[in-house]
């Protein structure tokens, strides 16, 4: 009953935004879909199997634990555009391993993670925003002079955005924040342009393009349908 009654709210609410033009419902990920871009993370067994083999037992996520936080990001930072949210995706998923790894263990710089693999920059950046307070009280003497942390503050802030909310929302707020000219531009990361993608990879997010991006990107583009 009640959950009828919240599916006809939803219903409502999304032929709102739709008659508004913002295409918000329409706009969101399915479970479906995300199992079609990240087959592995549709098993149940996916995680489990990763921290026997790795001895990393904390990390690792489900596309079922994935959806909700992705969904939660779109409607958060306001991503409406298909090319935005494939290109978010098959970074994090490129970064991350498939959603094996939340932070960096290659070679293990403290402090860099989330589903993006963001340097310590971003992520002190990031946890800032979102948690200013235990931001606060995680920095101590330190204060905003990020370059001078030590590797115990470094953790202690990272912890603040390894949820899965924050960290499979950090590549839409990276797009919108600090990548904004990537973000509603009609000329860049349009709907299935591969080399929009490959644009934002070395210019947006600033690194290094490969195949292996390529192959991602198709897959997630190919798997993503509103
Ligand atoms: C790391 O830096 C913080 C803040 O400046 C300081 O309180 C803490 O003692 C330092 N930890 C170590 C192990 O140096
Ligand atoms: C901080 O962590 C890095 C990476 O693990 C390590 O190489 C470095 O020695 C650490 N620094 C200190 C002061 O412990």
């Amino acid at each position: 009953m009640l959950r009828n009654k919240l599916l006809i709210a939803i219903t409502i609410v999304c032929l709102f935004i739709s008659i508004g033009g913002h295409a918000a419902c329409k706009g969101l990920v399915s479970l479906a879909a995300l199992n079609k871009a990240n087959p592995e993370a549709a098993s149940v067994d996916y995680c489990n199997n990763f921290a026997s083999s790795s001895g990393i037992s904390d990390e690792c996520a489900l596309n079922s634990a994935a959806v909700s936080p992705i969904n939660k990001a779109i409607r958060k930072y306001k991503v409406a555009s298909r090319g935005e949210i494939v290109a978010t995706l098959a970074w994090m998923l490129y970064e991350s391993d498939n959603w094996k790894y939340n932070i960096n263990h290659f070679p293990g710089n403290i402090g860099q993670g989330t589903r993006t693999m963001m340097s310590w920059n971003y992520v002190s950046q990031y946890a800032k925003q979102l948690h200013p307070n235990e931001y606060e009280q995680a920095v101590g003497s330190s204060g905003d002079d990020v370059s001078s942390a030590n590797n115990s503050t470094k953790t202690a802030v990272i912890d603040l955005v390894l949820n899965n909310d924050d960290s499979f929302g950090a590549g839409f707020w990276y797009l919108t924040t600090q990548a904004p000219s990537f973000h509603n531009n009609p000329s860049k990361l349009r709907d299935g342009n591969m080399q929009d993608f490959q644009e934002y990879v070395q210019s947006g997010i600033v690194t290094s393009w490969n195949s292996d991006r390529e192959a991602i990107w198709t897959t997630v583009n190919d798997a993503i349908v509103f």
